[in-house]
Protein backbone atom coordinates (compact mmCIF):
# COMPACT_ATOMS: atom_id res chain seq x y z
CA UNK A 1 0.00 0.00 0.00
CA UNK A 2 2.82 2.49 0.98
CA UNK A 3 4.68 1.09 -2.36
CA UNK A 4 1.75 2.58 -3.92
CA UNK A 5 0.98 5.77 -2.49
CA UNK A 6 4.77 6.69 -2.57
CA UNK A 7 5.32 5.51 -6.48
CA UNK A 8 6.94 7.99 -8.31
CA UNK A 9 10.44 9.79 -9.40
CA UNK A 10 11.42 10.77 -5.45
CA UNK A 11 11.79 13.96 -4.56
CA UNK A 12 15.12 15.41 -3.58
CA UNK A 13 15.85 16.78 -0.29
CA UNK A 14 19.41 18.68 0.28
CA UNK A 15 20.11 19.50 3.88
CA UNK A 16 22.60 22.42 4.59
CA UNK A 17 24.03 22.06 8.27
CA UNK A 18 24.74 19.26 9.92
CA UNK A 19 24.90 20.35 13.58
CA UNK A 20 22.40 19.20 16.47
CA UNK A 21 19.06 19.77 14.21
CA UNK A 22 20.50 18.69 11.29
CA UNK A 23 21.95 15.41 12.34
CA UNK A 24 18.50 14.76 13.90
CA UNK A 25 16.95 16.10 10.69
CA UNK A 26 19.70 13.71 8.28
CA UNK A 27 18.31 10.60 10.97
CA UNK A 28 14.64 11.19 10.93
CA UNK A 29 14.70 11.42 6.92
CA UNK A 30 16.05 8.20 6.87
CA UNK A 31 14.76 6.49 9.43
CA UNK A 32 11.26 7.31 8.52
CA UNK A 33 11.55 6.81 4.99
CA UNK A 34 8.94 4.67 4.11
CA UNK A 35 6.64 6.24 6.42
CA UNK A 36 7.20 9.65 5.45
CA UNK A 37 6.74 8.39 1.71
CA UNK A 38 3.77 7.76 2.59
CA UNK A 39 2.66 10.73 3.77
CA UNK A 40 4.08 13.20 1.16
CA UNK A 41 2.71 10.52 -2.03
CA UNK A 42 6.83 10.19 -3.28
CA UNK A 43 9.82 9.01 -1.69
CA UNK A 44 11.65 11.60 -0.32
CA UNK A 45 15.56 11.51 -1.33
CA UNK A 46 18.44 12.76 0.96
CA UNK A 47 20.65 13.81 -2.00
CA UNK A 48 23.54 15.67 -0.25
CA UNK A 49 24.25 17.24 3.11
CA UNK A 50 26.33 20.19 2.97
CA UNK A 51 28.86 20.83 5.87
CA UNK A 52 31.40 23.61 6.68
CA UNK A 53 34.49 20.82 7.36
CA UNK A 54 34.93 18.03 5.50
CA UNK A 55 36.20 14.44 7.10
CA UNK A 56 34.75 14.91 10.79
CA UNK A 57 33.44 11.81 11.66
CA UNK A 58 29.66 11.40 10.68
CA UNK A 59 29.63 7.00 11.39
CA UNK A 60 26.57 7.72 13.99
CA UNK A 61 24.62 8.91 11.26
CA UNK A 62 22.93 6.42 8.94
CA UNK A 63 23.64 8.16 6.10
CA UNK A 64 26.13 7.62 2.55
CA UNK A 65 29.24 8.89 3.57
CA UNK A 66 29.56 10.73 0.57
CA UNK A 67 26.37 12.94 0.92
CA UNK A 68 28.75 15.13 2.42
CA UNK A 69 29.88 17.72 0.85
CA UNK A 70 31.51 21.56 1.40
CA UNK A 71 30.10 23.02 -1.88
CA UNK A 72 26.63 24.39 -0.64
CA UNK A 73 26.34 26.22 -3.68
CA UNK A 74 26.41 23.51 -5.96
CA UNK A 75 23.95 21.47 -3.69
CA UNK A 76 21.21 23.78 -3.73
CA UNK A 77 21.15 23.56 -7.68
CA UNK A 78 19.96 20.04 -7.69
CA UNK A 79 17.17 19.70 -5.09
CA UNK A 80 13.34 20.08 -5.28
CA UNK A 81 13.50 20.98 -1.62
CA UNK A 82 16.36 22.81 0.86
CA UNK A 83 16.55 22.58 4.45
CA UNK A 84 18.46 25.58 5.62
CA UNK A 85 19.52 24.90 9.09
CA UNK A 86 22.73 26.50 9.51
CA UNK A 87 21.58 29.75 11.40
CA UNK A 88 22.99 33.00 10.84
CA UNK A 89 22.71 35.85 7.87
CA UNK A 90 25.52 34.48 5.38
CA UNK A 91 26.23 32.30 3.66
CA UNK A 92 22.44 31.02 4.63
CA UNK A 93 20.84 34.07 2.80
CA UNK A 94 22.42 33.87 -0.75
CA UNK A 95 21.92 29.98 -0.11
CA UNK A 96 17.96 30.04 -0.08
CA UNK A 97 17.53 32.49 -2.83
CA UNK A 98 20.01 30.12 -4.97
CA UNK A 99 17.93 27.59 -3.98
CA UNK A 100 14.46 29.41 -4.82
CA UNK A 101 16.07 30.42 -8.31
CA UNK A 102 16.61 27.03 -8.90
CA UNK A 103 13.38 25.92 -8.79
CA UNK A 104 13.61 24.23 -4.72
CA UNK A 105 10.94 25.13 -1.98
CA UNK A 106 12.51 25.66 1.32
CA UNK A 107 12.59 25.17 5.13
CA UNK A 108 14.58 27.03 7.63
CA UNK A 109 14.90 27.20 10.80
CA UNK A 110 16.70 31.17 11.11
CA UNK A 111 15.07 33.05 12.90
CA UNK A 112 17.48 35.87 12.92
CA UNK A 113 17.50 35.78 9.22
CA UNK A 114 13.32 35.49 8.81
CA UNK A 115 13.53 38.59 11.44
CA UNK A 116 16.01 40.47 9.12
CA UNK A 117 14.81 39.45 5.28
CA UNK A 118 11.77 37.92 6.02
CA UNK A 119 10.25 40.19 3.07
CA UNK A 120 12.78 39.54 0.54
CA UNK A 121 12.72 35.87 1.10
CA UNK A 122 9.05 35.61 0.49
CA UNK A 123 9.52 37.81 -2.77
CA UNK A 124 11.65 35.26 -4.13
CA UNK A 125 9.68 32.94 -3.22
CA UNK A 126 6.86 34.23 -4.72
CA UNK A 127 8.78 35.24 -7.79
CA UNK A 128 10.16 31.33 -8.35
CA UNK A 129 6.90 29.63 -7.21
CA UNK A 130 8.77 27.99 -4.14
CA UNK A 131 7.23 27.53 -1.34
CA UNK A 132 9.09 28.99 1.89
CA UNK A 133 8.17 27.24 5.42
CA UNK A 134 9.85 28.19 8.66
CA UNK A 135 8.43 26.77 11.93
CA UNK A 136 11.54 25.36 13.72
CA UNK A 137 12.73 29.18 13.75
CA UNK A 138 9.90 30.10 16.74
CA UNK A 139 9.87 27.97 20.00
CA UNK A 140 11.54 24.23 18.36
CA UNK A 141 8.82 21.85 18.12
CA UNK A 142 5.87 23.61 19.02
CA UNK A 143 3.32 24.08 16.13
CA UNK A 144 2.66 27.81 16.23
CA UNK A 145 3.64 29.78 13.32
CA UNK A 146 1.23 27.90 11.10
CA UNK A 147 -1.49 28.17 13.62
CA UNK A 148 -1.28 31.85 13.48
CA UNK A 149 -0.54 31.79 9.90
CA UNK A 150 -3.24 28.81 9.01
CA UNK A 151 -5.48 28.16 11.48
CA UNK A 152 -6.44 31.41 12.88
CA UNK A 153 -6.35 33.23 9.17
CA UNK A 154 -10.21 33.49 9.51
CA UNK A 155 -9.65 35.18 13.33
CA UNK A 156 -8.13 38.55 14.92
CA UNK A 157 -5.42 37.46 16.90
CA UNK A 158 -5.13 40.36 19.85
CA UNK A 159 -2.13 39.21 21.20
CA UNK A 160 0.68 37.00 21.58
CA UNK A 161 3.02 36.64 24.39
CA UNK A 162 5.14 33.76 24.20
CA UNK A 163 7.82 32.25 26.32
CA UNK A 164 10.41 31.82 23.10
CA UNK A 165 13.79 31.36 24.66
CA UNK A 166 14.64 28.39 27.13
CA UNK A 167 17.63 29.68 28.01
CA UNK A 168 16.29 32.61 30.06
CA UNK A 169 13.34 30.72 30.84
CA UNK A 170 15.69 28.18 32.82
CA UNK A 171 17.59 30.98 34.27
CA UNK A 172 14.40 32.49 35.31
CA UNK A 173 13.15 29.43 37.01
CA UNK A 174 16.53 28.66 39.22
CA UNK A 175 16.54 32.30 40.85
CA UNK A 176 12.33 31.52 41.65
CA UNK A 177 13.38 28.33 42.98
CA UNK A 178 16.47 28.48 44.73
CA UNK A 179 17.23 32.22 45.21
CA UNK A 180 20.01 32.51 43.66
CA UNK A 181 21.17 35.51 41.76
CA UNK A 182 21.49 35.93 37.81
CA UNK A 183 25.19 35.77 37.68
CA UNK A 184 25.24 31.91 39.95
CA UNK A 185 21.86 30.80 38.12
CA UNK A 186 23.63 31.43 34.71
CA UNK A 187 26.90 29.45 35.66
CA UNK A 188 24.36 26.57 36.70
CA UNK A 189 22.62 26.49 33.40
CA UNK A 190 26.12 26.90 31.57
CA UNK A 191 27.37 24.09 33.66
CA UNK A 192 24.31 21.65 32.95
CA UNK A 193 24.58 22.44 28.79
CA UNK A 194 21.66 25.17 28.77
CA UNK A 195 23.72 28.10 28.48
CA UNK A 196 26.16 28.77 25.84
CA UNK A 197 29.90 29.67 26.78
CA UNK A 198 28.92 32.80 25.33
CA UNK A 199 24.93 33.67 26.61
CA UNK A 200 24.32 37.41 24.89
CA UNK A 201 22.26 35.99 22.32
CA UNK A 202 19.93 34.71 25.19
CA UNK A 203 19.94 36.54 27.93
CA UNK A 204 20.22 39.76 26.36
CA UNK A 205 16.82 38.92 24.47
CA UNK A 206 18.10 39.04 20.71
CA UNK A 207 17.06 35.93 20.16
CA UNK A 208 13.50 36.37 21.37
CA UNK A 209 13.20 39.68 19.82
CA UNK A 210 13.97 37.57 16.10
CA UNK A 211 11.17 35.23 17.34
CA UNK A 212 8.69 38.44 18.45
CA UNK A 213 9.57 39.67 14.87
CA UNK A 214 8.82 36.54 13.26
CA UNK A 215 5.15 36.01 15.58
CA UNK A 216 4.47 39.61 15.21
CA UNK A 217 4.32 39.90 11.30
CA UNK A 218 2.34 36.75 10.99
CA UNK A 219 0.02 37.49 13.66
CA UNK A 220 -0.59 41.16 12.14
CA UNK A 221 -0.42 40.82 8.71
CA UNK A 222 2.36 43.31 9.17
CA UNK A 223 5.93 43.57 8.22
CA UNK A 224 7.83 43.58 11.61
CA UNK A 225 11.58 43.13 11.51
CA UNK A 226 13.91 42.38 14.24
CA UNK A 227 15.45 45.85 14.89
CA UNK A 228 11.93 47.22 15.30
CA UNK A 229 11.17 44.76 18.67
CA UNK A 230 11.63 46.67 21.77
CA UNK A 231 14.31 44.78 23.92
CA UNK A 232 15.39 44.21 27.35
CA UNK A 233 17.19 41.07 28.29
CA UNK A 234 17.37 39.75 32.00
CA UNK A 235 21.07 40.38 32.87
CA UNK A 236 19.30 43.36 35.22
CA UNK A 237 16.80 41.14 37.08
CA UNK A 238 17.94 40.70 40.46
CA UNK A 239 17.13 38.14 43.51
CA UNK A 240 15.15 41.47 45.02
CA UNK A 241 12.80 41.33 41.96
CA UNK A 242 12.54 37.77 42.01
CA UNK A 243 11.22 37.74 45.61
CA UNK A 244 9.08 40.80 44.98
CA UNK A 245 7.52 38.84 42.26
CA UNK A 246 7.42 36.19 45.03
CA UNK A 247 5.46 38.17 47.45
CA UNK A 248 2.38 39.20 44.52
CA UNK A 249 2.26 35.41 44.03
CA UNK A 250 3.67 35.86 40.49
CA UNK A 251 7.07 34.31 38.51
CA UNK A 252 9.53 36.58 36.87
CA UNK A 253 9.68 35.24 32.74
CA UNK A 254 11.17 37.08 29.67
CA UNK A 255 8.23 37.10 27.76
CA UNK A 256 7.92 38.34 23.74
CA UNK A 257 4.89 40.41 23.59
CA UNK A 258 3.00 41.33 20.45
CA UNK A 259 -0.07 42.77 20.77
CA UNK A 260 -2.34 45.21 18.63
CA UNK A 261 -3.99 48.31 20.14
CA UNK A 262 -6.90 49.91 18.92
CA UNK A 263 -7.68 53.35 20.03
CA UNK A 264 -8.79 56.67 19.00
CA UNK A 265 -6.33 59.31 16.98
CA UNK A 266 -5.87 63.16 17.67
CA UNK A 267 -8.61 63.03 14.39
CA UNK A 268 -11.12 60.96 16.54
CA UNK A 269 -10.83 58.54 13.85
CA UNK A 270 -9.96 54.97 15.39
CA UNK A 271 -6.21 54.14 14.36
CA UNK A 272 -4.16 50.22 14.81
CA UNK A 273 -0.64 49.78 15.71
CA UNK A 274 1.12 46.50 17.10
CA UNK A 275 3.51 47.00 19.95
CA UNK A 276 5.87 44.61 19.74
CA UNK A 277 8.69 44.09 22.65
CA UNK A 278 10.73 41.12 24.72
CA UNK A 279 11.36 42.35 28.44
CA UNK A 280 11.33 40.66 31.90
CA UNK A 281 8.06 40.94 33.68
CA UNK A 282 5.94 39.77 36.25
CA UNK A 283 2.97 37.11 35.63
CA UNK A 284 0.86 35.46 37.61
CA UNK A 285 1.73 31.99 38.97
CA UNK A 286 -1.79 31.12 38.19
CA UNK A 287 -1.34 32.07 34.38
CA UNK A 288 -0.58 29.45 32.00
CA UNK A 289 2.83 31.16 31.49
CA UNK A 290 3.37 31.62 34.98
CA UNK A 291 3.66 27.54 35.24
CA UNK A 292 6.05 27.27 32.33
CA UNK A 293 9.06 25.93 34.59
CA UNK A 294 13.14 24.91 33.57
CA UNK A 295 13.73 25.41 29.57
CA UNK A 296 10.35 24.66 28.73
CA UNK A 297 9.13 27.42 25.79
CA UNK A 298 5.08 28.40 25.46
CA UNK A 299 3.01 31.03 23.39
CA UNK A 300 0.23 32.40 24.63
CA UNK A 301 -2.34 33.23 22.24
CA UNK A 302 -5.39 35.69 22.12
CA UNK A 303 -8.26 36.15 19.30
CA UNK A 304 -11.65 37.68 18.92
CA UNK A 305 -13.43 34.37 18.25
CA UNK A 306 -10.94 31.99 19.19
CA UNK A 307 -10.35 33.23 22.36
CA UNK A 308 -7.68 32.08 24.76
CA UNK A 309 -5.06 29.54 23.18
CA UNK A 310 -1.83 27.95 24.78
CA UNK A 311 1.18 26.12 22.81
CA UNK A 312 3.58 24.30 25.30
CA UNK A 313 6.11 21.95 24.45
CA UNK A 314 10.19 22.26 23.71
CA UNK A 315 11.64 24.64 22.27
CA UNK A 316 15.07 23.85 21.51
CA UNK A 317 17.15 20.60 20.87
CA UNK A 318 17.97 18.31 18.18
CA UNK A 319 14.96 15.90 17.73
CA UNK A 320 12.24 18.35 18.99
CA UNK A 321 13.39 21.29 16.46
CA UNK A 322 13.80 18.58 13.51
CA UNK A 323 10.19 16.95 14.00
CA UNK A 324 8.85 20.89 13.14
CA UNK A 325 11.29 21.06 9.89
CA UNK A 326 10.32 17.68 9.12
CA UNK A 327 6.51 18.76 9.12
CA UNK A 328 7.17 21.47 6.82
CA UNK A 329 9.17 19.39 4.60
CA UNK A 330 6.23 17.46 4.47
CA UNK A 331 3.72 20.23 3.48
CA UNK A 332 6.09 21.43 1.14
CA UNK A 333 6.75 17.88 -0.28
CA UNK A 334 3.17 17.26 -0.54
CA UNK A 335 2.63 20.74 -2.57
CA UNK A 336 5.00 19.62 -4.97
CA UNK A 337 3.43 16.41 -5.78
CA UNK A 338 -0.46 17.55 -5.52
CA UNK A 339 0.60 21.06 -6.76
CA UNK A 340 -0.15 24.46 -4.71
CA UNK A 341 1.76 26.47 -2.70
CA UNK A 342 1.15 27.52 0.96
CA UNK A 343 0.44 30.69 2.02
CA UNK A 344 3.03 33.74 1.24
CA UNK A 345 3.93 36.94 2.87
CA UNK A 346 0.33 38.21 4.06
CA UNK A 347 1.33 42.01 4.67
CA UNK A 348 -1.87 43.68 3.71
CA UNK A 349 -2.32 45.57 7.15
CA UNK A 350 0.64 47.73 7.51
CA UNK A 351 0.05 48.43 10.80
CA UNK A 352 2.41 50.91 12.18
CA UNK A 353 4.67 49.52 14.74
CA UNK A 354 4.76 51.55 17.84
CA UNK A 355 7.43 53.13 20.09
CA UNK A 356 8.15 51.05 23.16
CA UNK A 357 6.71 54.66 25.07
CA UNK A 358 3.33 54.13 23.48
CA UNK A 359 2.78 50.74 24.43
CA UNK A 360 0.13 50.02 27.68
CA UNK A 361 2.13 48.34 30.36
CA UNK A 362 1.29 47.99 33.86
CA UNK A 363 4.48 48.59 36.45
CA UNK A 364 5.15 47.09 39.78
CA UNK A 365 7.10 49.44 41.70
CA UNK A 366 8.75 48.79 45.06
CA UNK A 367 10.35 51.46 47.49
CA UNK A 368 11.99 52.49 50.47
CA UNK A 369 10.59 55.64 51.40
CA UNK A 370 11.18 57.86 55.07
CA UNK A 371 8.09 57.14 57.46
CA UNK A 372 6.69 60.94 57.79
CA UNK A 373 3.61 62.71 57.43
CA UNK A 374 2.61 63.56 53.85
CA UNK A 375 4.93 60.73 52.13
CA UNK A 376 2.45 58.68 50.56
CA UNK A 377 0.75 61.98 49.29
CA UNK A 378 4.31 62.96 47.67
CA UNK A 379 4.26 59.68 45.81
CA UNK A 380 0.56 59.60 44.82
CA UNK A 381 1.24 63.22 43.44
CA UNK A 382 4.43 61.48 41.03
CA UNK A 383 1.70 59.32 39.74
CA UNK A 384 -1.01 61.50 39.13
CA UNK A 385 1.30 64.04 37.56
CA UNK A 386 2.30 61.50 34.67
CA UNK A 387 -1.28 60.43 34.31
CA UNK A 388 -0.74 57.43 35.88
CA UNK A 389 -3.57 55.40 37.60
CA UNK A 390 -2.79 53.52 40.58
CA UNK A 391 -4.21 49.73 41.24
CA UNK A 392 -3.00 48.52 44.66
CA UNK A 393 -0.72 50.27 47.52
CA UNK A 394 0.95 47.86 50.24
CA UNK A 395 2.95 50.11 52.85
CA UNK A 396 5.33 48.23 55.45
CA UNK A 397 6.86 50.04 58.47
CA UNK A 398 10.27 48.62 59.21
CA UNK A 399 11.59 50.32 61.90
CA UNK A 400 14.93 51.70 62.31
CA UNK A 401 16.89 49.12 63.74
CA UNK A 402 16.00 46.91 61.11
CA UNK A 403 16.43 49.35 58.63
CA UNK A 404 19.93 49.63 60.22
CA UNK A 405 19.61 53.19 60.33
CA UNK A 406 21.13 55.36 63.25
CA UNK A 407 19.17 57.26 65.61
CA UNK A 408 16.41 54.41 64.97
CA UNK A 409 14.40 56.50 62.47
CA UNK A 410 11.59 54.08 61.22
CA UNK A 411 11.16 54.19 57.44
CA UNK A 412 8.91 52.18 54.89
CA UNK A 413 8.31 49.69 52.59
CA UNK A 414 6.38 50.85 49.97
CA UNK A 415 4.81 48.19 46.43
CA UNK A 416 2.65 49.88 44.18
CA UNK A 417 0.94 47.97 41.01
CA UNK A 418 -0.38 50.19 38.86
CA UNK A 419 -2.92 50.12 35.66
CA UNK A 420 -2.28 49.94 32.62
CA UNK A 421 -0.54 53.40 31.06
CA UNK A 422 1.87 53.74 28.18
CA UNK A 423 5.18 53.04 28.86
CA UNK A 424 6.80 56.15 28.38
CA UNK A 425 4.75 57.61 31.52
CA UNK A 426 4.98 55.05 33.99
CA UNK A 427 8.75 55.17 33.07
CA UNK A 428 8.56 59.23 33.90
CA UNK A 429 6.92 58.34 37.00
CA UNK A 430 9.65 56.32 38.21
CA UNK A 431 11.75 58.90 37.22
CA UNK A 432 10.02 61.49 39.37
CA UNK A 433 9.73 59.08 42.39
CA UNK A 434 13.54 59.02 42.69
CA UNK A 435 14.21 62.35 42.65
CA UNK A 436 12.09 62.69 45.74
CA UNK A 437 14.04 63.79 48.51
CA UNK A 438 11.40 61.11 50.71
CA UNK A 439 12.72 58.09 48.57
CA UNK A 440 15.93 56.69 49.97
CA UNK A 441 15.39 54.17 47.28
CA UNK A 442 13.34 52.26 44.17
CA UNK A 443 13.80 48.67 44.56
CA UNK A 444 12.41 47.14 42.18
CA UNK A 445 10.65 47.73 38.73
CA UNK A 446 9.41 45.42 36.80
CA UNK A 447 6.62 45.49 34.14
CA UNK A 448 3.44 43.02 35.05
CA UNK A 449 1.69 40.91 32.45
CA UNK A 450 -1.36 38.77 32.85
CA UNK A 451 -4.87 39.92 34.86
N1 LIG B 1 18.93 29.45 22.35
C1 LIG B 1 17.53 29.24 22.20
C2 LIG B 1 16.91 29.00 23.57
C3 LIG B 1 17.16 28.09 21.32
O1 LIG B 1 17.58 29.03 24.59
O2 LIG B 1 15.71 28.79 23.61
C4 LIG B 1 17.30 28.40 19.87
O3 LIG B 1 16.48 29.46 19.49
Amino acid sequence: MQQEQASGAPLRVALLGCGVVGSSVARMLVEHRDDLAARVGRPLELVGIAVRRAGRDRSDLPVDPSLFTTDAAELVTRADVVVEVIGGIEPARSLIESAMKHGASVVSANKALLAEAGPALYAAAAEHGVDLYYEAAVAGAIPILRPIRESLAGDEVRKVIGIVNGTTNYVLDKMDTTGQGFAEAVEQAQALGYAEADPTADVEGFDAAAKAAILASLAFHTRVSGDQVYREGITEVSAADVQAAREMDCVVKLLAICERTDTTGPDGQPTAGVSVRVHPAMIPRSHPLGGVRDAFNAVFVEADAAGQLMFYGKGAGGDPTASAVLGDVVAVARHRVGGGHGPGESAYADLPVLAMGQALTRYHISLDVADRPGVLAQVATAFAQNHVSIETVRQQIVDGDDAGDAGGATRAHLVVVTHSAPDAALAATVEALAELDTVREVTSVMRVEGD
